[in-house]
């Protein structure tokens, strides 16, 4: 981040200290800070140690009291290359959520023409409050970066998430920002997701327990870094925040197939991360199936199309990156899965783990590579997991 122009913006929580570090760290790393603190900010921590560590005056008024000077929020938002929100309260979230502009944070968060990262801080129950999570969901439509909070102590004393995450993982998050825009401009993209539902009249299916969390959080990963995304999503009820992907709304495990082909005619990489059923009723009944006097039933099952096989059979020079959910011998399994479907690299998850797998927001993965490679990660946040994932593929992509 060597002479990038960073807006700091801090607002009033006991997080703000934590600001001090963040702060720190961003001078050392060479870029260039500008501190913009709400009122309620200079509570928790003054402008004069913000000052001395970012060897420039903070912000705070839309005057300077003595000399009557305006400060310019929309010069700001010309100067920065990047805008980062730490500590945000939920009352700052959701000023910027709505455009409530009685700061000179918010203010100038409007103004902004650059990428604005917010890395919220605040109790668990503030934090899941449904306005909260409704004023975050705004914010990420709006193309806002989310650092999520920590699960941890808090200062009220009680235990749970909304503790701003440590400066260094903010700080990390900036770097990947400034290596990885645009990055990926120019390349194709499919990613699958989801479950597939394969109808046994028309009431009942067969299905699995997928969210599409895993999938949906790699495609907007991909789409972050510039990449030309088509997302294929099994039935879901998630929506996607960056409005340039393209998404192909399938059902069944058949239309998977059919529509990932077609859009992975022309694509340099394939991430597999549905949960394809991998076999269907053999027909599926026009009318409801009545249960009178029918105390067995037998339902017959016919295979599914492999996807990840078929794109295996005819590579070419696309990059196939597989899942393999399992639940015993994983890397042995995930190893043949690998062998078998022709793929490149195969992301291991584990349904022994309480931190991976279906609808959890967090997952942890190995990553298999052809040559044998095995990188293992921590439990992240799916989409953390996603930006690994996208980093190993780029990797191979950009050489
Ligand atoms: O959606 P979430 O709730 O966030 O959960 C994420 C997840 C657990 C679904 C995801 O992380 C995951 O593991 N996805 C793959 C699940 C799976 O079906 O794994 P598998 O081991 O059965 O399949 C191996 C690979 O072949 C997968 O890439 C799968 O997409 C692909 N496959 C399988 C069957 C089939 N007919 N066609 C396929 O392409």
């Amino acid at each position: 981040m060597k002479g990038k122009h960073i807006v700091l913006g801090i607002s009033g929580g006991i997080a703000a200290y934590k600001a001090a570090y963040l702060l720190r760290l961003l001078i050392k790393r060479g870029a260039e800070v500008q501190v913009v603190i709400t009122p309620n900010g200079k509570e928790f921590i003054t402008p004069a140690t913000l000052a001395a560590l970012s060897g420039k005056p903070v912000v705070s008024e839309f005057f300077a009291a003595n000399t009557g000077e305006w400060h310019s929020h929309v010069d700001l938002g010309i100067w920065a290359d990047l805008m980062v929100v730490a500590p945000a309260t939920a009352s700052t979230i959701g000023k910027m959520a709505n455009g409530i502009a009685d700061n000179m944070l918010i203010t100038t968060y409007l103004s902004a023409k650059e990428q604005v990262m917010v890395a919220p801080a605040m109790d668990l129950d503030m934090w899941r409050h449904p306005s909260t999570q409704r004023n975050i969901a705004t914010l990420r439509r709006d193309g806002v970066i989310i650092v999520e909070p920590a699960s941890g102590e808090l200062a009220s004393g009680l235990t749970g998430k909304g503790r701003m995450e440590e400066p260094e993982r903010i700080a990390e998050a900036i770097e990947r920002y400034f290596n990885n825009v645009e990055s990926l401009k120019g390349r194709r993209v499919v990613v699958t997701a989801g479950p597939t539902y394969e109808n046994i009249d028309p009431v009942r299916f067969i299905g699995n327990y997928s969210s599409g969390k895993m999938g949906f959080a790699i495609a907007e990963e991909f789409a972050s870094r510039g990449a030309d995304v088509t997302l294929v999503a099994g039935p879901v009820s998630l929506n996607l925040e960056n409005e340039s992907v393209r998404r192909i709304n399938v059902t069944s495990a058949r239309e998977m197939h059919t529509a990932t082909l077609e859009a992975a005619a022309d694509a340099d990489c394939v991430v597999l991360a549905a949960a394809v059923a991998d076999y269907a009723p053999e027909r599926s009944e026009e009318r409801k199936i009545k249960r009178e006097g029918v105390e067995e039933m037998t339902l017959r099952l016919v295979r599914n199309p492999d996807i990840a096989a078929s794109l295996g059979k005819e590579k070419g020079d696309r990059l196939l990156v597989g899942f393999a959910l399992e639940t015993d011998h994983e890397l042995d399994n995930a190893h043949k899965k690998l062998e078998k479907k022709n793929l490149d690299m195969i992301v291991l998850n584990s349904l022994r783990d309480p931190e991976a797998g279906f609808m959890k927001d967090t997952n942890r993965i190995s990553i298999i590579s052809r040559d044998g490679e095995v990188k293992e990660y921590p439990a992240k946040s799916k989409r953390e997991v996603a930006a690994d994932i996208v980093d190993a593929v780029t990797a191979r992509l950009v050489r």
